[in-house]
């Protein structure tokens, strides 16, 4: 039976196409009046436009369908997200209602391959740690670019077994990190790390992994000058740490805690990452409370600084910001976007600056009841990530990396160990948990393109 011949056969269709055609009316509706009428909320401006204050979409312009995509993404950025205080808490709690958000991002999992066929491959965040003697895959007083606060061994760590776990996914096998087969896959290329000290602590793993591998270890340089743009020499190819806590532009005021973060505006230092093969981002750590508050007059948006904007509201709308540079400026043939998740935090009995400490712990977790709650940043990362056009790998080291809790530097971050007044249960040692993450990185780079 021919159906479609003349515009009147279309009120012949099946009754069951109507709901089709009654949602894609009511769509073309919605999105008709978010174009016409400006709802009155807070609409963010691009980045690249950043030092004017005139709105995303002035309405005397033609709309196009740039544009549309911008006032789309200015609708869910402005749209105001729920939380609640205390998401960085790091104590025990029950299972809750998690477990769905936990697998519902499985969609990571879902690769295409050339053709754009959709592959469904293994789930490489879910496993345990086993041990393994032959790990680790440096070791830290041979590698000149681990930093001295995570050099736990040097600073005097009398144990050793933290540096022997191999995370075992459970469906599959992870394959072992091989520096000659990354390297050769980063020739002529650039991998950059942006994002706080913890992208620092995987630059460093990432180094001495890579450098292991050389024959002649002094093949290695700075580039410009700089410490922290390394080549490879034999490979023609570098490995870029560039300190950004926030990703988005932040204006330095006096003293350490004393600044505003420019929401709507990426770091001014992107034009330097810009046209890297492969990036690494995070963000998370610096919008805990302890830093920010209670978002009292460190944001800012356009010329106006808030008197107060709710943390997690702002971190969604860096993420925004984040994300449309990210669609903006990333040619999704040229490189590769990787955003590491929350690296989670081990301070028993306080916070970092409230006496809190991690010493002692010689061995991982092995419950998954132990594991920290889910924190409110990765459901904003969550939704940030589904609305983006450049397909972005997430390193979801949050739930392996929460077993951990016996890797951290503790008290041996600093070589008078028995004096310092501050324990780190945040970054880790090295060798160390970052290793882990530089193989899942490696996985995903190497043998799942
Ligand atoms: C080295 O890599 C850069 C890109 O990072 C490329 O422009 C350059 O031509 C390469 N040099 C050689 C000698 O291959
Ligand atoms: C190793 O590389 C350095 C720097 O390029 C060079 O000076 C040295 O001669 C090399 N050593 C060997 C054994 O090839
Ligand atoms: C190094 O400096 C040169 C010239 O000053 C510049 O063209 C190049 O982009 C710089 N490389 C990096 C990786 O910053
Ligand atoms: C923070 O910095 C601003 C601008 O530099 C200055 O006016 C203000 O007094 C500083 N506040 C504190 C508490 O230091």
């Amino acid at each position: 039976m021919e159906l479609v011949k003349s515009p009147s056969a279309f009120l012949f269709l099946p009754s069951k196409w109507w709901p089709v055609i009654l949602f894609w009316l009511g769509f073309s509706a919605v999105v008709f009046t978010a174009l016409t009428f400006n709802p009155g909320m807070m609409i963010l401006r691009h980045p690249s436009s950043s030092s004017s204050s005139m709105p995303l979409l002035d309405a005397s312009e033609e709309p196009s369908l740039g544009r549309l995509a911008d006032r789309i993404w200015a609708l869910f950025c402005s749209r105001s997200s729920h939380s609640h205080p205390g998401y960085f808490s790091t104590t025990v709690t029950e299972k809750s209602s998690d477990t769905s958000s936990r697998d519902k991002r499985k969609h990571v999992n879902v690769k295409e391959d050339s053709e754009g066929k959709v592959m469904i491959t293994c789930d490489l965040y879910t496993g345990k740690w086993v041990e393994d003697d032959t790990y680790p895959l440096y070791r830290s007083d041979s590698c000149p670019f681990v930093d001295k606060k995570f050099n736990c061994q040097q600073n005097g760590r009398p144990d050793i077994k933290y540096t022997r776990w191999r995370w075992a996914p459970r469906d599959c096998m992870l394959s072992r990190f091989s520096g000659m087969t990354m390297l050769e896959t980063l020739r002529g290329k650039r991998l950059a790390f942006v994002g706080d000290s913890l992208n620092r602590n995987q630059w460093e793993s990432m180094l001495c992994m890579l450098r292991e591998s050389l024959a002649n270890k002094s093949r290695i340089a700075r580039q410009n000058g700089s410490n922290r743009i390394l080549k490879f020499l034999d490979y023609n190819c570098t490995v870029e740490f560039y300190k950004s806590r926030y990703l988005v532009d932040m204006k330095e005021g006096s003293g350490d805690t004393n600044y505003t973060i420019r929401l709507d505006t990426m770091d001014k230092s992107e034009v330097k990452w810009r046209g890297a093969n492969i990036i690494i981002f995070n963000t998370a750590h610096w919008w805990g409370p302890g830093k920010l508050g209670k978002g009292e007059n460190c944001f800012q948006e356009g010329d106006k600084v808030h008197a107060q904007l709710d943390v997690m509201i702002a971190y969604k709308r860096a993420l925004c910001t984040w994300a449309q540079w990210v669609d903006g400026h990333v040619d999704p043939h040229e490189t590769r976007v990787f955003f590491r998740t929350y690296s989670p935090q081990h301070f028993r009995g306080g916070r970092w600056n409230s006496g809190g400490h991690c010493e002692g712990e010689t061995e991982p977790a092995n419950d998954e009841f132990d594991l920290p709650t889910y924190p409110n940043e990765m459901r904003a990362l969550e939704e940030v990530l589904g609305m983006m056009k450049v397909r972005v790998h997430v390193l979801d080291i949050m739930k392996l990396s929460a077993y951990r809790k016996d890797a951290h530097p503790s008290v041996y971050w600093h070589p008078q160990q028995l004096n310092v007044q501050q324990q780190d249960c945040g970054h880790w040692c090295l060798p160390g948990v970052p290793d882990t993450w530089n193989e899942l990185l490696y996985h995903s780079t190497t043998l799942a393109p």
